[in-house]
């Protein structure tokens, strides 16, 4: 700890002079944060950011956009043009003077959209990112590879740790999917799929294991920085989700740690969020996502699914603030995204004893007279050689199959034109596969009643797979490419 605090200090005081010096023995009280700035457009946010007076400035990525000079191949000389950029820019001088900066990158200014671990000249990147925010030459950064870091302020009982990712440096390629989406500014790209790809990874060992040793540091509040979103799931763009194994081994290091206080900050996504999730560690972890210093889409859209949404600013530029009032016996901790004008446009209180792992209830063992009735339960009839599970079904996009499921659950949609029914009891779940009825040459309207027919029966649905956001599905238009599997005779 001690030697976290003195580090700290070293790299803060050795930045260029016209940054502003943090005293690491201070607690903090307001933290801003937020990602996403393109040096060529103007940054007044910047200004909005110093007015706010917060202790310290996080900044989570794309940073700069060193690829968008259309036809031109990025060398670390472009990396370079981009940041003296960005130097230039007086918005950002007088925040620099004003407020103490840590940093780690996304994409854009490591160089390559949606780049990992493959980008040829990473490790060129990586030295004018140093370079640029004024990392001391003598600093444990300069010799590892991934920007990741992490620092301790405050005096004990009001310590903030600060933990930033590298989710770039070594990440394994994405999946993509056959489908198309339209992103944020309109054009169309392809979205990605989740990937059960054994090499599919976000951190390395190396910085797995750092962090594993960071989140032994005392602390009462962590806030964890990740350049995308770890919690958000229905999406089709990057995000933890598309490595679901590496988003569950966050989740265990977290809840095998007993970590308390942890908050994470995240960007990327050209809007700003928040998503909880009381189910991924042993209390509600909140994803608070700010990106758009000047990247926030300028008018209304529509929002997109995400089922662990709090609350959302779907437009318009805006970073985030979080605020710790220590005062109380309890203290508060705030989580706010702010506008250009510096107003409040999204806030969540809760007391930071809220971030601390719950005992969990062992699982009831039911009784015999908790039984409610002597049914037995259902189970899916035998699968004929040749048929596939969900499982074996999802790895087949784009491709025709004969699938085989038990129904755990499903509705009827769009005004009763479709049927949905799913192989898992939770829709949301990671391993679900949808059959999909359509109208077409079926009988419909679909409702509840026609739902009740499938339900806990086995159905064999034959057709080509797609992806639905991140699940996949079958889509039926002929009655006959559905059967419900007759229970084989006892
Ligand atoms: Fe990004």
């Amino acid at each position: 700890m001690l030697r976290v605090l003195a580090w700290s200090l070293l790299f803060l005081s050795s930045s260029s002079p016209l940054s502003a010096q943090i005293d690491p023995s201070k607690p903090l009280t307001k933290i801003a944060f937020g990602s996403c700035a393109d040096q060529g457009k103007p940054l007044p946010i910047y200004d909005t950011i110093a007015a706010a007076k917060p202790d310290l400035l996080l900044l989570l990525g794309d940073n700069i956009y060193a690829d968008l000079d259309k036809g031109r191949k990025v060398t670390p000389q472009v990396i370079q043009e981009k940041y003296e950029l960005l130097a230039a820019v007086p918005e950002w001088q007088r925040l620099k003077a004003a407020c103490p900066v840590l940093a780690t990158w996304d994409d854009h200014d490591f160089g390559k959209n949606d780049g990992g671990a493959e980008f040829e000249i990473k490790d060129d990147s990586q030295k004018l990112f140093h370079d640029f925010f004024g990392t001391p030459a003598d600093s444990p950064r300069r010799s590892r590879k991934g920007v990741y870091d992490a620092h301790v302020f405050g005096p004990e009982g009001k310590r903030v740790q600060v933990v930033l990712l590298d989710t770039r440096y070594f990440r394994a390629g994405l999946k993509t999917t056959k489908g198309r989406t339209i992103a944020p500014y309109g054009f169309i790209r392809e979205p990605y799929a989740p990937s059960s790809d054994p090499a599919g990874a976000f951190l390395g060992d190396e910085q797995w294991n750092w962090l594993a040793e960071q989140l032994k540091v005392p602390a009462e509040v962590r806030l964890l920085c990740s350049s995308i979103q770890v919690i958000s799931e229905d999406h089709p763009f990057e995000k933890w989700a598309n490595v679901p194994a590496e988003q569950a081994r966050l989740y265990k290091l977290l809840r095998d740690s007993k970590a308390k206080g942890v908050v994470i900050l995240s960007g990327d996504r050209h809007l700003g969020e928040l998503s909880v999730s009381t189910k991924a560690i042993d209390y509600p972890l909140y994803d608070i996502t700010a990106s758009g210093f000047n990247q926030g889409a300028k008018r209304w859209r529509e929002q997109e699914r995400n089922a662990y949404r709090v609350s959302s600013m779907p437009y318009g530029d805006h970073f985030g603030l979080v605020t710790v009032d220590w005062s109380a016996a309890d203290p508060v901790v705030g989580l706010q995204l702010r506008d250009l004008a510096g107003e409040i446009t999204l806030k969540q209180t809760f007391p930071l004893s809220l971030l601390t792992p719950q005992k969990k209830d062992p699982p009831k063992v039911p009784k015999q007279d908790d039984k409610k009735d002597d049914k037995p339960a259902p189970v899916e009839e035998k699968r004929p050689e040749g048929v596939l599970t969900p499982a074996e079904a999802a790895k087949k996009v784009g491709e025709t199959v004969t699938v085989q499921f038990l129904v755990k659950s499903g509705r009827a949609v769009n005004e009763g034109k479709r049927l949905l029914l799913n192989s898992d009891a939770d829709f949301k779940a990671k391993d679900n596969f949808t059959v999909l009825l359509n109208q077409k040459g079926m009988t419909g309207p679909y409702d509840k009643a026609t739902y009740d027919t499938f339900k806990d029966k086995t159905i064999r649905a034959t057709g080509k797979v797609s992806m639905y956001m991140t699940t996949p599905q079958l889509q039926i238009d002929e009655a006959d490419s559905l059967v419900v599997v007759e229970p084989a005779k006892k």
